[in-house]
């Protein structure tokens, strides 16, 4: 009787707190096996939200309901960094990150995100869906996450309060925020500017308080955090193409049976495929969107574009010393 009042009272503490990382409920009846957490810092509606939906989804059908994963979107459990942490030490169970969150803890890393690395996104995703792809998805080992598959991120451009950005000169002296990560920290000071490190739901804020007069990001992003109602100048430079990725704990990891471990890779690397297709809509209307609220596009002339480039090649000589043959099947397999 006092075991059963003490197991009663436990799913009840469990129930309140909403269980934040693995909770492994009584294995009777209906009731799940493991009820998961995953953290996403996009809103609802967000390409990568709407996976995240869809891998819940999938896993707890095809676990018949043992493994139930709980999406908390919008940032609710904290900005990217701390959820890198929490994952580290299994507060968090899943997450999608962007890259960049990532880079300065796994160095490696930055090889896929320098700029001006792929000439297309068609050229991003034969890299990441091949051989190299499965390599750097490899490449967390040690860091306690595991990496489950891709997902979009479109390409990112900069934007700004202050003025149009056409010229190189027009990048001399913007604060621009960044995201934390050294390579970026470098590539804008290259660019004539002066880097800020700040979340992403600061970004918003910082354009009104004058902290910042420039960001950098995706149309989605752009469009679906507001920035544009701050920031109306948008040059579409493509610097970087930022991949995310779909992690989970190791600390759950280790706790789930190898016909589990399969089922959620598997049902990862479906929901990618899915957030791809929502991806490539969700650009098109978030562009649509901007452009009909006023704001001004720039289109980088092909001269410029070389400017930029050019301006930037340093970064690859300080984050990519020791991968420069990565370097260049990433160049080759654009080629082919
Ligand atoms: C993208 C990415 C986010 C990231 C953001 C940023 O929007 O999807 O995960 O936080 O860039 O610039 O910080």
């Amino acid at each position: 009787m006092k075991k059963r009042l003490i197991a009663a009272a436990a799913a009840a503490i469990c129930v309140l707190c909403g269980c934040a990382g693995a909770s492994e409920a009584k294995k009777t009846g209906e009731e799940p096996e493991f009820v998961l957490t995953y953290a996403e810092n996009q809103p609802e509606d967000y390409p990568t939200t709407q996976g995240a939906y869809r891998f819940a989804q999938l896993v707890e059908e095809r676990t018949d309901g043992k493994i139930k994963i709980q999406v908390k979107a919008g940032g609710e459990l904290g900005v990217e960094q701390s959820i890198v942490e929490q994952l580290q030490f299994g507060g968090v169970d899943f997450s999608r990150v962007s890259l960049s969150s990532l880079a300065d803890r796994i160095p490696r890393l930055n090889v896929l995100q320098m700029p001006y690395l792929y000439n297309s996104s068609g050229h991003m995703w034969k890299v990441l869906e091949g051989e190299i792809g499965d390599e750097f998805l490899n490449a967390f080992e040690g860091s306690n996450m595991i990496a489950l598959s891709w997902y979009d991120a479109g390409a990112r451009n900069f934007y700004s309060s202050e003025r149009p950005i056409r010229r190189l000169e027009d990048m001399k002296g913007l604060k621009i925020r960044i995201q934390d990560s050294a390579m970026m920290k470098q590539m804008v000071e290259l660019l004539g500017a002066e880097p800020v490190p700040l979340e992403y739901n600061e970004v918003y804020s910082a354009f009104q308080t004058g902290r910042i007069d420039a960001a950098e990001n995706n149309w989605p992003s752009y469009e679906s955090m507001n920035h544009y109602e701050v920031a109306e100048y948008f040059t579409v430079d493509e610097h970087t193409r930022v991949p995310e990725v779909q992690l989970i704990s190791q600390v759950t990891w280790e706790k789930l049976s190898p016909e589990y471990r399969q089922i959620i890779q598997e049902c990862a690397r479906e929901s990618a495929r899915y957030e791809r297709r929502l991806w490539q809509e969700r650009s098109e209307r978030s562009e649509e969107k901007v452009r009909q609220a006023g704001c001004t596009v720039i289109e980088l002339s092909p001269e410029e574009m070389k400017r930029f480039r050019e301006a930037v090649t340093p970064v690859y000589n300080e984050f990519c010393k020791e991968n420069v043959d990565m370097i260049d099947r990433i160049v080759a397999a654009g080629r082919e």
